[in-house]
């Protein structure tokens, strides 16, 4: 908080209002709008482009200079020294573990893996060919169903368990949706697996043979977790606040954000993209697509570009990147999209459009291509997205649920008919 007062004269008002000017640790100043209703007016912000919806002290960004901090570190120091249980740790309780701590946190996660067998059984309702998102967003909802008795959101221990059951069952819940997609038997976790292992060992493994993890995918996995860990009060983390706000119990919110991140222009991008290549199919046909994307008369966008907040790299999509070519290199992978993707990055970046509204890689642009490698299929894009962004949505969760916010009830600005009276039927 700071002594500076904002002050808003209004035509028409003879006083001006003064309103309170917050300054947070990093990042420019906050006015605080919040008292402008007792004065007879609200804000409009449509897309929240100016507009703070809650104090945090989980993530930071700064868009401008390419920078995202979680709980102050940087994420290309994250990305490169720690696990994603680590992470998911430290967005939760503020710090990083040490080695007791981290050791029993993996532990309480792990105990939580297998999912009950009659939700197991829900999976038989959904067509072979239903879209994992679809079933996740199901699926994560329905694990309130079964624990009526742990759902009080004000209890300190029901709060730490619903987290660490969500945080563990997310990859079983992820890796049944897959298995039902391709008709295979869906596989029980094994918890001597550390958390990332253990889901690829039920994405990939059968029962009929044994499945080693290749050490390789599994750290590219567990970064690709670590960068979709949180980015503060995005869309999906934002909805699962807004859901949260209610008292909703955080199974349902969770599944909320779910349905929130499935958008082509949230977490659906990553599945985006690569259509988007496959399309493209060729290098010589990326100046034509660059045409595209820049032509107003046409809804085309580059996918995996352009971000509300970044206005300068996205440091995920450069620790991506770089992950992206160790990857191919060690497993050996040669694939095309890639060298259409640098090609289209490298024309976007000297091109005015681009550089005038300032559009750069997001955190997509590459992602897709390193699953593509270890052989995701393309449905479970948004889902590995969903799976990574789960600790950052039950960090919030938990923070708001210890703030003790309000409801979130945003105003409008109503541009309907006027007050009318309705005619009778033959009237009208
Ligand atoms: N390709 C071409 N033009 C673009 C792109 C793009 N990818 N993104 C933005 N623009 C243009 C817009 O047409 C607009 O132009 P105008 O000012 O002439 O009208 C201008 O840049 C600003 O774009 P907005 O849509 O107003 O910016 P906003 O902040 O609302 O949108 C968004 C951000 C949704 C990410 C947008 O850049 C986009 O659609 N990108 C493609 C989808 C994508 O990659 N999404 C993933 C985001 S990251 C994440 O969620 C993990």
């Amino acid at each position: 908080m700071s002594d500076r007062k904002a002050r808003l004269s209004i035509d028409g008002c003879t006083q001006p209002i003064e309103l309170a000017v917050h300054s947070p640790t990093l990042g420019p100043d906050v006015i605080d709008v919040g008292d402008l209703s007792g004065h007879g007016f609200f804000t409009h912000d449509p897309g929240f482009t100016s507009t703070s919806s809650c104090e945090s002290k989980i993530t930071y960004i700064d868009g401008d200079k390419g920078v995202l901090l979680h709980r102050g570190y940087p994420i290309e120091q994250l990305a490169a020294q720690c696990s994603y249980l680590e992470v998911a740790y430290l967005l939760l309780n503020g710090e990083l573990p040490n080695a007791a701590q981290g050791a029993e946190f993996s532990s309480a996660i792990s105990r939580h893996s297998m999912v009950t067998e009659w939700l197991r059984d829900f999976y038989n309702g959904f067509r072979y060919d239903a879209h994992p998102m679809a079933m996740l967003c199901g699926v994560v909802g329905a694990l309130s169903s079964f624990y009526h008795d742990l759902l009080d959101i004000h209890d300190a221990e029901h709060q730490q368990i619903t987290t660490h059951r969500l945080l563990s069952k997310m990859p079983t819940l992820a890796a049944i949706a897959y298995k039902h997609s391709i008709g295979q038997p869906a596989l029980y976790p094994r918890n001597e697996l550390d958390y990332t292992s253990n889901f690829l060992y039920m994405m990939y493994g059968t029962p009929c043979e044994t499945y080693e993890v290749d050490p390789v995918v599994a750290r590219a996995m567990d970064r690709i977790f670590i960068l979709h860990a949180d980015h503060e009060q995005n869309a999906s983390t934002s909805t699962v606040r807004l859901a949260g706000s209610t008292g909703a119990n955080p199974f349902t919110c969770i599944a909320a954000g779910v349905a929130a991140l499935w958008g082509p222009s949230h977490g659906g991008a990553n599945e985006a993209v690569i259509h988007m290549l496959e399309e493209i199919g060729d290098i010589k046909n990326v100046d034509s697509v660059v045409a595209r994307a820049k032509d107003k008369d046409d809804p085309f966008r580059l996918m995996g570009f352009g971000h509300r907040v970044y206005k300068n790299f996205d440091p995920r999509a450069t620790v991506m990147k770089q992950t992206c070519d160790e990857v191919l290199e060690a497993l050996g992978v040669s694939d095309p999209s890639l060298e259409i993707a640098k090609r289209l990055e490298e024309i976007a970046l000297e091109d005015d459009y681009f550089i005038e509204k300032k559009l750069y890689p997001n955190v997509d642009f590459y992602s897709g291509i390193i699953l593509r490698a270890i052989g995701i299929p393309l449905n479970m894009f948004t889902v590995i997205f969903a799976l990574g962004r789960t600790a950052g949505w039950l960090a919030h969760w938990n923070e708001m649920i210890a703030e003790g916010s309000k409801i979130g009830r945003p105003r409008q600005l109503y541009t309907g008919p006027a007050k009318r009276d309705v005619k009778p039927l033959g009237e009208r």
